[in-house]
C-alpha cells in the first residue's frame, strides 16, 4: 500500500494569518460522556487510532466532545435534539406511497429498525456492481429504479428526512466501512483528496482537522472533522446538513471552487472520512453549531 506522507504546514499562521489570528488552544472535554435519555444509551466519543487509517491521530474523538456544554445537552435527550423532527418526517415518507409502481419504502424493506439497522455505520460502500455509493445514492435507485420516482436532491428536506431516519437505525453501532479489497482504490483517492491543499488559502482538510485539531478559529472549536455524527442538525443552518453539504461548506471556506455533492470526489472523500471514525458510534443524528 502507498503511504503519503502528510503535508505539514510549517507556519499555518503565515499561509492564513486571517483565519488562525488570535487562534487559541482548547482541550477537548474528554471526561464528557454522551448519554442518550438519562441512561438509555451510552455512545463512544473516543475509539483508538491505528497506525493505517490515521497514524497521525493519537485517538479518535467525535466533534461532539468539542462542542459547548450547551449543544452537547441538545444531543443527549431526544425531545431537545431539534433533528427528531427530520427523524419524524423521514418516518412518514418511509411508509408513503410514491411513483408509477405505487410502492413505499416499507412496502419492500418493512419495518426500518430492521431492516435498516447497520446501514449508516457501513456507508458509504460497494454497490452489487462494484461501485461506491452513498446512501444518498441507494435512496435515489431505489426511488428511480424500482418505485418509478423522480430522485430526491442530495442536501433537500425529503433526502435529509428519509437519511436522518435511516441513520438513526444504526445509533450506537461502530462505524465500521469496508476500506480493502475493491473499496481500496476508492479509499486512497479520498486519502490523497484529504492531503491536497485547496484553495487561496493552501489549506488541507488535514491541515485543520489533523494539525490543528483543538484550536479555535474564531468561534469555532476545530474538531478532528469526523462524520460519525452526520447527518447533522446545524444550528447556525437551523437544519439538518448533509456530509457532502459540509464538505463543501469547509473546502469553499479555504476559497477553492468546490466539487458537487453527489460527485465521485464526495463519495471517495466520504469513505476515507468515514473510516478516521472506525470505533466511533454512529451518533444517528447530531446537533453542532
Ligand atoms: C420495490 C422494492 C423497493 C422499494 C420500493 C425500495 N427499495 Fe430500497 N432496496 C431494494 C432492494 C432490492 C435493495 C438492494 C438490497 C441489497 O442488494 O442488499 C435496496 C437497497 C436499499 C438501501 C441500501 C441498503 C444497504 O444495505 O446499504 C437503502 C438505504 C434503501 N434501499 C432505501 C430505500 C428507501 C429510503 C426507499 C423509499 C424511498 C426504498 N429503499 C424503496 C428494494 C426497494
Ligand atoms: C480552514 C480550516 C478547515 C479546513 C481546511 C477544513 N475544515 Fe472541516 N471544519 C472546520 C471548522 C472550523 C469546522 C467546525 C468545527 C469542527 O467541528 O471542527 C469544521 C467541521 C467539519 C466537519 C463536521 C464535524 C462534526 O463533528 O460535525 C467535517 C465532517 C469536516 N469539517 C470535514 C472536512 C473535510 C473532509 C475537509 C477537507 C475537504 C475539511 N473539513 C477542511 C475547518 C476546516
Amino acid at each position: 500500500m502507498q503511504h503519503l506522507k502528510p503535508v505539514k504546514t510549517l507556519a499555518l499562521a503565515s499561509a492564513c494569518a486571517a483565519l488562525f489570528a488570535g487562534a487559541a488552544f482548547a482541550d477537548p472535554d474528554l471526561s464528557a460522556e454522551l448519554v442518550i435519555n438519562d441512561g438509555e444509551l451510552t455512545l463512544v466519543t473516543r475509539a483508538p487510532s491505528d497506525d493505517v487509517i490515521t497514524p497521525n491521530l493519537p485517538e479518535r474523538y467525535s466533534g461532539w466532545l468539542f462542542r459547548d456544554a450547551a449543544t452537547r445537552e441538545m444531543e443527549m435527550d431526544d425531545f431537545e435534539n431539534p433533528a427528531m423532527l427530520a427523524v419524524e418526517a423521514g418516518a412518514d415518507l418511509w411508509t408513503t406511497v410514491d411513483g408509477s409502481a405505487g410502492q413505499s419504502c416499507a412496502d419492500c424493506h418493512g419495518d426500518a429498525t430492521e431492516s435498516m439497522a447497520g446501514v449508516r455505520a457501513h456507508m458509504p460502500h460497494l454497490n452489487a456492481n462494484g461501485v461506491l455509493w452513498s446512501m444518498e445514492d441507494y435512496i435515489n435507485n431505489c426511488r428511480t429504479e424500482r418505485m418509478g420516482a423522480e430522485a430526491w436532491r442530495w442536501s433537500g428536506d425529503q433526502m435529509t428526512s428519509m437519511t436522518s431516519y435511516i441513520s438513526m437505525q444504526s445509533r450506537g453501532m461502530p462505524v465500521d466501512v469496508q476500506i480493502d479489497g475493491d473499496a481500496a482504490p476508492y479509499w486512497e483517492q479520498g486519502r490523497e483528496m484529504y492531503y491536497t491543499r485547496y484553495g487561496q488559502l493552501e489549506l488541507s482538510c488535514a491541515n485543520c482537522h489533523e494539525d490543528s485539531t483543538g484550536l479555535m478559529i474564531r468561534a469555532d472549536h476545530l474538531s478532528q472533522g469526523q462524520i460519525s455524527g452526520f447527518p447533522t442538525y446545524r444550528l447556525k443552518n437551523a437544519g439538518i446538513v448533509s456530509i457532502h453539504n459540509r464538505f463543501r461548506g469547509c473546502i469553499r471556506d479555504t476559497r477553492a471552487e468546490s466539487f458537487a455533492e453527489g460527485s465521485d470526489e464526495f463519495r471517495a472523500l466520504e469513505l476515507y472520512v468515514a473510516s478516521r471514525g472506525m470505533g466511533l458510534s454512529v451518533e444517528g443524528v447530531s446537533v453542532r453549531p
